[in-house]
């Protein structure tokens, strides 16, 4: 296990009833912004709690987040925000919502010309505004951690960005504020949050006992509640453990003092940025064909994932590693997600501009020691696409 530091600041309200609790957790005094999406949170009453707990605060409010969220909207919600004088934002919504919030809680103090060169440029920032969520989505993990990706339109890229500023102060997770979900969203929380754990457990054998046990337990709880939900979707247990194994698969500490991958995320957001893939989906796409393109590189791990995780007998490793691909894939499916490029459609020529593009923003060297070249993207994507 390497040498690490581990500090997550935010402060989880977990359960039925939390909304409230924004209350008291957000001081009287703050000018509160509250963004919210293209308008779900007004269909099944979470706004109407997330104001009824902030009737003694001033606040404005801004709606149309896009999913996939746009630098050119939120500097709208940046605009906003300096008009009103808002000084705490609150995020209402999933990923996208909050990605969003973390990235007008940077921009509105921000002195230089443009806001977009922090995420573009790393250009510091010394402060941010504090800013909280409501989740209603679960599966980025984004409400306690200090990660945002979001997209420019007019250049056509999507970007990630890491501020140690933009942890949540406070993350509201009430499991029902979810059953409203679509299939196709459980999907995609249900397997972004799996695909999290294995970008930073697909790796190397480390000695690092206790993150490998609790990535496998986190895995197993996916594959167990994930059906459920789908099937039962006012079950209050299932989402509830959704939402939790959600959120400890990208809260830091599975991925504190081990090799990380995301090399999947990587080429995920260029599939997003090009062909409009939701970002579960775009990951269960290559997620097969990396690990098998990899198959090498990663054989001790994923021989630990075939017994660990799905409790296959190891008589031949090679068979047992293909057998626990394949029911990766098959949870994948059932889950309601294509597990290849060719069955979403994706033009063959992605294999040729996705490795360009990747070279051109300088990811040239992504995966678990830096083998997932453009030469290798390449190979994933055609993989996927044959
Ligand atoms: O916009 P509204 O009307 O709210 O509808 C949304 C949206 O259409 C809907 N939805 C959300 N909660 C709902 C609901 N519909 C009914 N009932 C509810 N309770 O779901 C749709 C998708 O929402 P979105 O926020 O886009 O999805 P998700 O949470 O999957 O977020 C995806 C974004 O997060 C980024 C992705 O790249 C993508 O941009 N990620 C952020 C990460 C982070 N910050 O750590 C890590 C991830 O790997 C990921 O990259
Ligand atoms: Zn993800």
């Amino acid at each position: 296990m390497h040498v690490f530091t581990y500090h997550n600041p935010t402060q989880i309200f977990f359960g039925k009833g939390q909304i409230n609790a924004a209350r008291r957790a957000i001081p009287e005094k703050n000018r509160v912004l509250v963004l919210y999406g293209g308008g779900s949170v007004k269909k099944n009453n979470v706004l109407d709690q997330v104001r009824a707990a902030l009737n003694k605060h001033t606040f404005a409010e801004f709606g149309g987040i896009e999913p996939n969220p746009s630098y050119e909207t939120l500097m709208s919600a940046v605009e906003l925000a300096r008009r009103e004088k808002s000084d705490y934002i609150l995020a209402v919504g999933g990923g996208s919502v909050i990605d969003g919030a973390k990235f007008v809680a940077a921009a509105v103090p921000f002195k230089g010309a443009d806001p977009w060169s922090i995420i573009e440029k790393h250009t510091p920032i010394s402060k941010a505004l504090p800013i909280s969520c409501v989740l209603t989505l679960p599966g980025t993990g984004t409400e306690s951690n200090g990660n945002l990706v979001i997209s420019h339109k007019e250049k056509g890229i999507k970007l990630g960005y890491y501020n140690h500023l933009l942890y949540p102060v406070f993350a509201i997770l009430d499991p029902t504020a979810t059953y409203t979900l679509p299939p196709k969203q459980i999907g995609n929380g249900i397997v972004d949050a799996f695909v999290h754990v294995v970008e930073q457990y697909m790796n190397l054998c480390e000695n690092a006992i206790v993150q490998d046990r609790y990535a496998e337990s986190l895995m197993r709880t996916l594959i167990e509640v994930g059906p459920q939900t789908l099937k039962h979707p006012l079950d209050y247990e299932s989402r509830a453990n959704f939402m939790w194994a959600a959120n400890q698969a990208l809260n830091g500490l599975i991925g504190v003092g081990v090799t990380q991958d995301w090399s999947t995320h990587g080429i995920g957001h260029e599939l997003t940025a090009l062909y409009g893939l939701d970002h579960g989906q775009s990951l269960a796409a290559i997620l097969m064909q990396n690990w098998q393109i990899n198959r090498k590189a990663k054989h001790a791990k994923l021989l630990q994932y075939a017994a660990r995780v799905w409790h296959l007998p190891i008589v031949d490793e090679e068979a047992a590693i293909t057998e626990a691909m394949a029911k990766t894939a098959a949870f994948f499916e059932s889950m309601g997600l294509k597990t290849s490029l060719k069955a979403l459609g994706v033009e063959a020529a992605a294999a040729d501009i996705i490795p360009e593009r990747l070279q051109q923003m300088g990811f040239t060297a992504l995966g678990t020691r830096g083998e997932v070249t453009p030469y290798v993207a390449r190979q994933i994507l055609l993989a996927s696409l044959e």
